[in-house]
């Protein structure tokens, strides 16, 4: 068993809350995460029309709202290029909050977590404010701190609308208490450019977001040839150093898997073969935290099917500062039993 960076226990960070047993990115999601063992909450950020941070993955939202039975809205769905990607739908940036508040929330993916269905159309999508007084409250009910671990969706973009997310987002930290190398918060962001631009005016954590393929999308944009892969090398991993606490990575860059599903074995025989990466970021002072981990066989590796403490443990033995996971109270079975 190796160390974690600082001798820690692992944290469980609640993978947009609860989310193998509530809708996605809703107060009771978040909730019932902080009551399975949740020491931090995940919120996605995106802004309103007004300027307001809200908890979605998306700004694109017909795949968790009910939206499209919103008949007054229907002179708004569109068609954007996002980040490169085309997508139709409806965006948060062009609703107020106070329409977005009249839809309500469902499940993502009703075929795998149809339990999760029978509450559809019970919740409204939270606000930061709403999240923060949601974990400060829970966190004086139950004596623990809770912690909140939110991501700067698609910062680029929404700073190319005039829709930053940074300012009100350090606008809301601060207003809320929070501040300090030591705060009960990371700040998260696929992208590069915006984490180097918050690390220049806030001391709380900050946590590069690593994927297995593909670039940040700001350097796409800014035509810097550096990829996901560069940045998790040994020397990307100093140079984010200079700039954030953490990485938060794509499970399968610690353990790679083949075509079949199977976590990789670099020795016949032997199994499965780790990367450097965990090696690496400690070596750079970094966390690192890995997601997504989910109790659903058709995200387990083949090696632990019905068996996703297994997977846990295995992650855990090579000294992982923390795990996103969309079951809680799994990860809490293997770290805490
Ligand atoms: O933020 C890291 C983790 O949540 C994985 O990313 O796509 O689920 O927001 P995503
Ligand atoms: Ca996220």
């Amino acid at each position: 068993m190796s160390p974690t960076l600082t001798g820690k226990p692992p944290i469980i960070i609640a993978h947009r809350g609860a989310s193998g047993y509530r809708p996605e990115h809703t107060l009771a999601a978040y909730e019932l995460a902080i009551d399975l063992g949740a020491d931090f909450i995940e919120p996605d950020l995106v802004s309103t029309k007004d300027g307001v941070l809200i908890a979605r993955h998306e700004n694109e939202i017909s795949e968790t709202t009910d939206i499209v039975n919103h008949r007054e809205f229907a002179d708004r769905q569109t068609i954007k290029i996002i980040d490169g990607e085309t997508k139709k739908g409806w965006f948060t940036e062009d609703f107020t909050l106070a329409e977005l508040k009249t839809l309500r929330a469902k499940e993502r993916i009703p075929e795998m977590r149809s339990p999760n269905t029978r509450y559809d159309g019970l919740w409204e999508i939270p606000t930061l404010q709403e999240i923060i007084d949601l974990v400060k409250s829970k966190s004086a009910q139950i004596g623990r701190t809770i912690g909140i671990y939110p991501e700067t969706k698609h910062p680029s973009y929404f700073k190319s609308l005039g829709l930053s997310l940074e300012k009100p987002l350090l606008a809301t930290l601060k207003a809320t208490g929070y501040q300090g190398t030591d705060a009960p918060v990371f700040i998260q962001s696929f992208e590069v450019s915006n984490l180097k631009e918050l690390s220049r005016k806030t001391d709380l954590p900050l946590v590069q977001l690593l994927n297995e393929s593909g670039k940040p999308f700001d350097f796409v944009a800014s035509r810097d040839s550096r990829t996901y892969a560069d940045l998790a090398t040994a020397s990307g991993l100093r140079e984010i150093s200079k700039y954030a606490q953490a990485v938060g990575v794509n499970k399968n860059l610690i353990f790679p898997r083949d075509s079949a599903g199977k976590l990789r074995s670099l020795t016949a025989g032997v199994s499965p073969s780790p990367t450097f990466l965990v090696t690496n970021a400690h070596a750079a002072g970094l966390l690192i935290h890995a997601w997504t981990f989910r109790n659903e066989d058709s995200f387990l590796p083949l090696d632990f099917q019905g068996n996703p403490q297994g997977e846990y443990e295995l992650f855990f033995s090579l000294g992982i500062d923390g795990v996103f996971s969309d079951y809680p109270d799994t990860a809490k079975q293997v770290l805490r039993p």
